[in-house]
């Protein structure tokens, strides 16, 4: 994806900053062959805005895109009409659920593991610590997972545990997408590689 198509989709209203998630885009996505990065987890999906990035490496890539989100009502009907042909599925549901993530893993059982995995649900420490217990599986090895908002203080605390609790298996430690991330107030994408 080229910098002008990323802020063409700016007008989904993401609730993101466009310099950092270019940063993760250009510095770590568009690097992957397209083998590497065709299907996509996103865990918090709210209109949609983040959810047309993903979609467009998953379309021109020939893979699926699964959101999940606890208020589905929220969602845009408008964002996936750019996307006619793409698998898109939503799991309606709370993250922590057993039956959200037997749901999910249904899907993963069908279609298989994805390439990278969004998070950016609810950010209370203990769910994000849930979230990657619960969904870091359904990631491929050698595929991305991204946490948004990782330094307002619950996210970063969740991350050190699971470091800490040896979750997480990663080729090199978390990295932020960009020098801005480290900038703004209460936002930043860190994202790691699986091992
Ligand atoms: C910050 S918003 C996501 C923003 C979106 N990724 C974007 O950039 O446009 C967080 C979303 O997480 C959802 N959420 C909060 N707690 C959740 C939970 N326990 N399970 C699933 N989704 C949850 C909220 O409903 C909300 O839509």
């Amino acid at each position: 994806m080229n910098r002008e198509r990323l802020t063409y989709l700016w007008k989904y209203y993401p609730n993101q900053r466009e310099e950092e998630v270019w940063g993760l885009i250009d510095n770590v996505l568009n690097k992957r062959d397209k083998d590497n990065m065709k299907n996509v987890l996103e865990i918090g999906v709210e209109l949609g805005g983040s959810s047309v990035f993903w979609k467009d490496f998953c379309m021109s890539n020939g893979g699926f895109y699964i959101g999940l989100d606890i208020e589905p009502n929220r969602r845009l009907k408008e964002v996936d009409l750019a996307y006619p042909d793409l698998e898109i599925y939503y799991v309606d549901g709370d993250s922590t659920k057993k039956e959200t993530i037997l749901e999910v893993k249904e899907l993963i059982d069908a279609k298989g593991k994805v390439d990278f995995l969004f998070l950016d649900g609810d950010h209370a420490s203990e769910t994000v610590y849930l979230d990657v217990v619960n969904y870091y599986p359904f990631l491929k090895e050698g595929g991305v997972f991204a946490f948004h908002d990782y330094l307002e203080p619950p996210v970063q605390e969740a991350v050190d545990i699971l470091k800490r609790d040896n979750i997480i298996s990663y080729s090199s430690d978390g990295l932020f997408a960009t020098e801005y991330s480290k900038s703004v107030d209460n936002m930043g994408i860190y994202y790691f590689i699986k091992e």
